[in-house]
């Protein structure tokens, strides 16, 4: 079996590790999770790397003396997820360390990248470069993440010395490189986030008897709110309301509450975070208008974040040197790796950029030109 054919056969094996039946969620901190870890784990075994799991629960495969360059992506999914966002990187990264049994290098999974249980990002390669760690976020059923770690997440901060660099290979998550016909780009930067959970707050009442003029109906000013996120995605910002929900949430009941998530990004953190300060001052007005009480949570702000251009020119050497450079719209812990060490990513041509959704996919031909790009900027390292 060819290596691609290899990492494609895993991606596959690791799809079908989930949290739930018949679609692929594997959430931050579960069983799912430590069963990707186990099986990741064996791979890495077998490839003559040491696996280990450090304090937040990433998993580290070494092998040799460091300083080591550090490959790798993250194991964790959104909620439907497909199964190359994060496994393609860490399988191709192994693929490498197949092909280089005496090659000194790490190869990294981490334990979130997505944030899906506690509405945070990078907590695995956060805390690996010392990012303080949101021991006290709580999931959804109100479990707390301090509560949940293997140890103290402070210690899984890695020393930069025992690094030469981070290389990422990932699934582009957009079209630029189908419609541009090549099957890798090398990447310049990682876009800056903004996140916050808003709750609009009215007052329950009956769908029949409330006058109209007398509601403070949470959930139309939530949806006013909406329109005005759409609105505000020009120039380069991209806005996002992805989850909403509403209370009671009964047919016959005016909604009392609406909660929802904001998320904002920009290639420049300034534009990013005035356009989260103008919306956030369009909320209240919405909700002012309507007798509606506002509460807005700024849950993340993560800064754009230039990939190194030494590193990156020796990947794009690797590439055969006239490589398509372009920046990552979505986030990756390259961005957090960035600060402790240089950094660079591969991109992967997907089909119609089709991403966060189990119909992601990848050619097997892209997947071996990526390993061999990976290979040869290993080797010129
Ligand atoms: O949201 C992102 O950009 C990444 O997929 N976590
Ligand atoms: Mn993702
Ligand atoms: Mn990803």
């Amino acid at each position: 079996m060819s290596d691609a054919a290899t990492v494609l056969e895993r991606c596959a094996r690791l799809g079908e590790v989930s949290e739930e039946p018949g679609r692929l969620t594997r959430r931050f901190g579960t069983e799912a999770m430590r069963r990707a870890n186990e099986l990741v784990g064996g791979w890495m075994h077998e490839a003559g790397l040491a696996p280990r799991e450090d304090a937040i629960g990433n998993l580290i495969g070494g092998r040799g003396r460091p300083p080591a360059l550090a490959l790798g992506s993250h194991l964790d999914s959104v909620r439907d997820a497909g199964r190359y966002d994060g496994p393609l990187g860490v399988l191709v990264a192994l693929a490498v360390a197949e092909r280089m049994p005496d090659a000194a290098l790490e190869v990294i999974a981490f334990a979130d990248e997505e944030g899906l249980r506690f509405g945070t990002t990078y907590l695995g390669s956060g805390a690996m470069a010392g990012r303080p760690t949101a021991v006290d976020a709580r999931d959804a059923d109100g479990v707390r993440l301090g509560d949940i770690l293997p140890g103290d997440p402070a210690t899984a901060r890695r020393d930069p010395a025992e690094l030469l660099g981070y290389c990422e290979v990932h699934i582009e998550q957009g079209p630029v490189l189908e419609r541009r016909g090549v099957p890798v780009g090398v990447v310049t930067g990682i876009t800056g986030q903004s996140h916050a959970e808003l709750a609009f707050a009215g007052e329950a009442g009956h769908a029949g008897t409330v006058p109209m003029d007398a509601r403070r109906d949470a959930l139309v000013a939530a949806a006013e709110f909406v329109l005005a996120v759409e609105a505000a995605a020009d120039g380069g910002l991209v806005a996002t309301v992805g989850r909403l929900a509403v209370e009671p949430g009964a047919r016959n009941v005016i909604p009392a509450r609406a909660t929802l998530s904001l998320d904002l990004r920009h290639a420049d953190d300034a534009v990013r975070r005035a356009a989260a300060a103008a919306l956030r001052e369009r909320a209240g007005e919405l909700a002012g208008a309507r007798g509606v009480a506002l509460d807005w949570r700024e849950t993340g702000d993560s800064p754009a974040v230039p990939m190194d251009a030494r590193l990156s020119d020796a990947l794009a050497a690797a590439a055969g040197g006239d490589v398509l450079r372009l920046p990552s719209g979505a986030g990756h812990d390259a961005a957090m790796m960035a600060s402790i060490t240089p950094a660079a990513m591969l991109f992967v041509r997907c089909r119609g950029g089709i991403s966060h959704n189990p119909a992601e996919s990848v050619e097997a031909g892209d997947v071996a030109v990526a390993i061999d790009v990976l290979e040869r900027f290993v080797r010129s390292r």
